[in-house]
């Protein structure tokens, strides 16, 4: 596929239909993190894996129908752990079921200590237009709070080499670590923003049930910054990003115009995707329902199901109108353009309650743009949950 991604088509403004890849495998299980990623210590046997993600993609076109892909996301657990020809087999299995257009976005997530340069141009060879490092902190001792397996060094090695090699990159940080003042967070801030090419995901740290971190936090091994310390980095990172021109287009994530990630607008603008491998899921209109898909998490017995059944789906929900109308609301708030309310009024069957929504704009949490537009505001965004709840069905 690498001819076909040179170029990056524009955003066109459509929800779009995305195809998501989970890899859910790590070199390290950090202590902050409930996503779907397991470490082995035996190789994972990739061949398998690759076949099963094209089986279960074979199930999910019978379902989804013929589609055009407007992006493709490898996300994890550590996809830079998978061999470029593992990268390959599936972007070619997903052109052969869909039709996919030259230059769609198509991005991987990858950990800076997983980062070899034949493995990057690898992925560049294989159709990889994007790639989202996990960089996370800029300084060494925050580094090893948070358990990585990088240093400082290696993550700019990284940032530098992904800068070269692909033509779109972006990195996530944590912040609002323990101990973090505003002032270390914006001197943080600054200088990834000069390592940056047009795109940030900058998020919050946020301490998960379950996670080792949890039962750290809760014996008071460590405390994070308070709502109004949070309120003030959070503050400070919109003003800044804004400065830099890498504005907030979404609660975390900061782009330049033009560059936002594709594939992460298919969600916020709640279009459809399909979800492929272990504890993906996916959202897939069939006439007036949305079916909502939700496959096995652990990998292996993943593995299992889709050898056995040919994919590896546990949960299948078909949402009514109702409940779609809430979802695009949950994830569209989230959105600096803020949601299409006639889509929201034809779901939902109504206007947004007349009270409630005086309530929230008298008290500076949402606004309108013009009549067929409603969206959060940066205070509306720190409360985003409660907004959600009140203008919900
Ligand atoms: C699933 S991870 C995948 C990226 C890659 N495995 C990595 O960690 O570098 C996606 C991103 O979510 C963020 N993240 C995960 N858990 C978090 C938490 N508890 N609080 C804040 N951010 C978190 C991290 O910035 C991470 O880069
Ligand atoms: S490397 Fe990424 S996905 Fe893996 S455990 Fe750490 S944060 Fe989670």
């Amino acid at each position: 596929m690498s001819e076909r991604s040179s170029l990056i088509l524009p955003d066109t403004g459509e929800p779009g239909f995305g195809l998501y890849v989970h890899w859910p495998f790590c070199a390290a299980k950090c202590p902050y993190c409930d996503f779907n990623s397991h470490v082995r210590h035996q190789p994972v046997d990739q061949a398998r894996f690759t076949a099963a993600f094209l089986r279960e993609m074979e199930h999910m076109r019978t379902l989804s129908g013929p589609r055009t892909v407007t992006s493709i996301f490898m996300g994890g657990g550590t996809p830079s752990l998978m061999a470029p020809e593992t990268v390959g087999a599936i972007l070619d299995g997903i052109a052969r079921h869909w039709h996919v257009p030259d230059g769609i976005e198509i991005t991987m997530e990858a950990n800076p200590s997983s980062v070899e340069a034949d493995r990057f141009r690898g992925y560049r060879a294989a159709g990889v237009n994007r790639l989202s490092l996990g960089v996370q902190a800029l300084n060494d001792a925050d580094l090893k709070f948070l358990g990585r397996l990088h240093d400082v060094d290696q993550a700019l090695g990284a940032i530098r080499l992904a800068r070269e090699i692909f033509p779109r990159m972006s990195f996530d940080l944590i912040y609002a670590r323990p101990g973090q003042t505003v002032d270390a967070w914006e001197a943080e801030l600054k200088q990834a923003i000069s390592y940056a090419v047009d795109h940030l995901s900058l998020y919050q740290l946020t301490i998960e049930e379950g996670t080792p971190f949890f039962g750290l936090h809760k014996a008071r091994k460590f405390t994070l910054p308070d709502g109004e310390e949070s309120a003030l980095l959070y503050e400070a990172t919109q003003e800044i990003t804004e400065a830099h021109g890498l504005p907030a287009y979404e609660v975390s994530n900061h782009a330049r115009p033009g560059a936002e990630s594709r594939h992460n607008l298919t969600y916020w603008r709640y279009g459809d995707y399909v979800g492929i491998g272990p504890g993906a899921h996916g959202r897939l209109t069939l006439g007036r329902e949305k079916l909502a898909t939700a496959t096995e998490r652990h990998p292996e017995t993943w593995l299992g199901l889709v050898e056995s059944q040919g994919h590896g789906m546990t949960d299948e929900e078909r949402l009514g109108y109702e409940e779609q109308a809430d979802e695009l609301l949950l994830m569209g708030l989230r959105l600096k353009e803020g949601i299409d309310l006639v889509r929201w009024q034809q779901l939902s069957g109504r206007e947004p309650d007349p009270d409630r929504e005086a309530f929230l704009i008298s008290h500076g949490f949402i606004e309108r743009l013009g009549n067929s537009r409603l969206r959060c505001t940066p205070s509306g965004m720190l409360i985003l949950d409660s907004v959600v709840a009140d203008l919900a069905c």
